[in-house]
């Protein structure tokens, strides 16, 4: 990896920002270095509080933290009604595209207004602080609203993303026992529907929890309906009271769940709470995304997954600002969509995922070349390493070598941008989310646990809690223990590994546990696993990602079947449809790899590493001495090699 090719900040960019030189950075980090409570104490100053904390954080009982105890706020408070008392009231909050090209504007008064009708709706349903909901939304504005409402009461929420399928929905539902559902009759997505409700009716004959459905109608198509359960959104809505007080909560109240996936085939709920998430959300947007009142930003993320959230519809809104939302894909109905927008809405500030970025390349350079890009001021990465040719890639093709790339580091767990470049202060290395943020503590361990001080490749850990961390995982608080803090005793793991180059940038390597990134989107091997010996013909099953040009990462499936089966063409493909219908299209394998046996250490435990091998180098060199029968291993890359040499030749 070329570690020295520097980028520095435009003199330009640097001269209007809020953080204006690696120097002022610099201040800031050692400033949260040397105190770290009063450093984020503030930082909370910029949220709004209906009642003050008595102490900044209570870490007495780890890794359980506590943030701003006694606290009292509410989120969507803060990315409403603070803005109403201000020249804001009618600023664009969300400015929303369809995929069909229908539009729409909300000021931050309708958003309000939106959101205290709905607020009032759900309280009406018996809902209350401290409920569960879940919403499975397309990327519309009143999946934003749904969100909102509950902040606003309290209700936790968990978003499911719109892409998962019924059965990955009713067991997210049923970890939560949500009393309800929030949906929409159906999502467009390339011009086909996408039926939302279907799915919520198949997941809901197994969720005795759910007492209410309020489905928006997002096109007129038949839509079943059953009586006493499901609720039209504009029937609930209608003629309801635009306000609704929002509920005082405490800092550390959970303001929603949002399940990934770890190491095991079941997804665990990550809680996030309410102080200090919106604490350190909003600093980042300020930090990252140089945040400014006349700015378009626009984050391309889903809110199914987490970046939907921080910096979809909390960040952007607590902090004022005017966020710009797409419903559909990015190659609809042609591949320059995103360009379009762009150049429509003059956005200024532009976050997308290195998968995108990659897709965007190999459509080629007439798309974007042939729209208007000027508006652009800043670029984000997000979700997965950004290979050194995507970057230049992007920072000169969209960005005219004028725009800043903001290549950001964090995860579901951590609620905010951990690691990443200030824009008008760091200078970037393409490939390199280079230093943490203030008030981070990232290190470098070796496989002891112990320290690599200065340049070193290891595991990537935090080593002091900060406040939007995760605070435990849903009704498990042993396995939030067992999962990151027990690799090293106290300390969050991460997951990845990552280098430290000379002059202190981390270099993300990726994971180095059992859990895939597939173009940006977090998969556990187990889970797909589990689909695939749940069919009728497989006997077992190993996953692992296999390096893919487009999506970082692709699903490889070694599966062994019953005696009683044999391999096809046909059930190759019933058997990546099958998981892409149990989990969702995103589970999809790539390639199903039909074997005799897996290879299995002397206890029985497939050896995931060797396989993983195989499909990155066709060979395995590592250490097979655990290795129950070295046979299968010779058998499969054997195969593998011939696979390569079929597909050589068809090339
Ligand atoms: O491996 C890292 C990778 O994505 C993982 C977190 O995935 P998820 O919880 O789904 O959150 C994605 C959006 C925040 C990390 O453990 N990752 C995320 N951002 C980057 C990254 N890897 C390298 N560089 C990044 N900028």
């Amino acid at each position: 990896m070329e570690q020295n090719e520097v980028f520095n900040p435009p003199a330009e960019f640097s001269n209007s920002a809020s953080i204006k030189s690696l120097d002022e950075y610099k201040r800031l980090y050692q400033a949260a270095a040397d105190d770290k409570e009063k450093f984020w104490a503030e930082q909370a100053q910029a949220v709004h509080w209906f009642a003050p904390w008595s102490k900044v954080l209570d870490w007495s009982n780890p890794p359980f933290a506590r943030w701003f105890i006694g606290g009292q706020t509410n989120v969507a408070y803060n990315c409403l009604d603070r803005h109403l008392t201000t020249w804001r009231r009618n600023k664009a909050a969300i400015i929303w595209e369809g995929e069909n090209f229908e539009q729409r504007t909300l000021t931050y008064q309708e958003l309000y207004r939106k959101v205290c009708k709905f607020a009032n709706a759900l309280k009406e349903l018996g809902l209350k602080t401290g409920d569960r909901s879940i919403i499975y939304m397309p990327m519309i504005p009143e999946a934003a609203v749904a969100m909102l409402a509950c902040a606003r009461l309290g209700i936790t929420h968990s978003v499911v993303f719109g892409g998962f399928s019924a059965e990955a929905l009713k067991t997210r539902i049923q970890d939560l026992e949500a009393q309800i559902v929030i949906t929409a009759n159906s999502g467009l997505r390339r011009g086909k529907d996408v039926p939302l409700k279907q799915s919520v009716d198949e997941a809901l004959k197994h969720c005795p929890t759910v007492k209410n459905v309020i489905v928006y109608k997002r096109q007129e198509i038949p839509t079943h309906m059953q009586s006493g359960r499901d609720h039209w959104w504009d029937d609930m809505t209608l003629d309801r009271p635009e306000t609704c007080p929002a509920e005082q909560l405490d800092s550390e109240h959970p303001l929603y769940v949002l399940y990934t996936s770890g190491t095991t085939g079941k997804p665990k709920g990550v809680v996030h709470s309410t102080g200090g998430y919106l604490t350190q959300v909003l600093s980042t947007m300020k930090w990252v995304f140089d945040i400014r009142d006349d700015d378009v930003y626009w984050c391309t993320a889903d809110i199914g997954w987490v970046t939907g959230h921080s910096y979809v519809v909390f960040g952007p809104l607590a902090a004022g600002a005017t966020a710009m939302m797409y419903e559909g894909a990015p190659d609809w109905p042609k591949q320059d969509r995103f360009w379009r927008l762009i150049e429509k809405y003059r956005v200024t500030i532009f976050y997308t995922s290195p998968t995108a970025i990659r897709s965007f390349i190999r459509q080629g350079d007439q798309w974007p070349e042939g729209h208007d890009l000027s508006s652009l001021r800043l670029l984000g990465s997000v979700g997965e390493p950004i290979n050194p040719a995507a970057w230049k890639w992007y920072h000169k093709v969209i960005g005219k070598e004028r725009c800043p790339i903001v290549d950001t580091w964090w995860q579901t767990e951590t609620g905010a941008i951990m690691i990443s470049p200030i824009p008008g202060a760091t200078p970037a290395k393409p490939g390199s989310a280079t230093l943490p943020l203030p008030g981070v503590f990232p290190e470098i361990l070796d496989d002891k646990g112990n320290k690599i001080e200065g340049a070193g490749k290891g595991f990537l850990v935090l080593t002091q809690p900060w406040p939007a961390m995760l605070r435990t995982l849903y009704k498990d608080p042993e396995r939030f223990k067992e999962n990151y803090f027990s690799r090293f005793p106290g300390i969050y793991f991460t997951g990845d590994a990552a280098t430290r180059d000379n002059d202190g940038y981390i270099w993300v390597l990726g994971r180095v546990d059992d859990v895939i990134n597939v173009a940006g989107h977090r998969l556990s091997t187990m889970e797909v696993e589990s689909s695939l010996v749940r069919h009728k013909s497989v006997a077992e099953a190993a996953v692992v990602g296999a390096p893919h040009e487009l999506k970082g990462q692709a699903i490889h499936a070694f599966v062994t079947l019953k005696s009683s089966e044999k391999e096809s063409d046909i059930l190759y493909d019933n058997l990546r449809e099958w998981v892409a219908q149990e989990i969702g299209a995103l589970a999809r394998p790539e390639k199903i790899h039909f074997v005799a046996a897996l290879p299995k250490t002397r206890s029985g435990k497939i050896m995931r590493r060797l396989l993983r091998e195989i499909v990155t180098t066709k060979s395995v060199a590592g250490d097979t001495s655990t290795l129950e029968d070295y046979n299968v291993i010779l058998q499969l890359s054997r195969q593998g090699k011939e696979e390569e040499e079929i597909l050589g030749e068809k090339k």
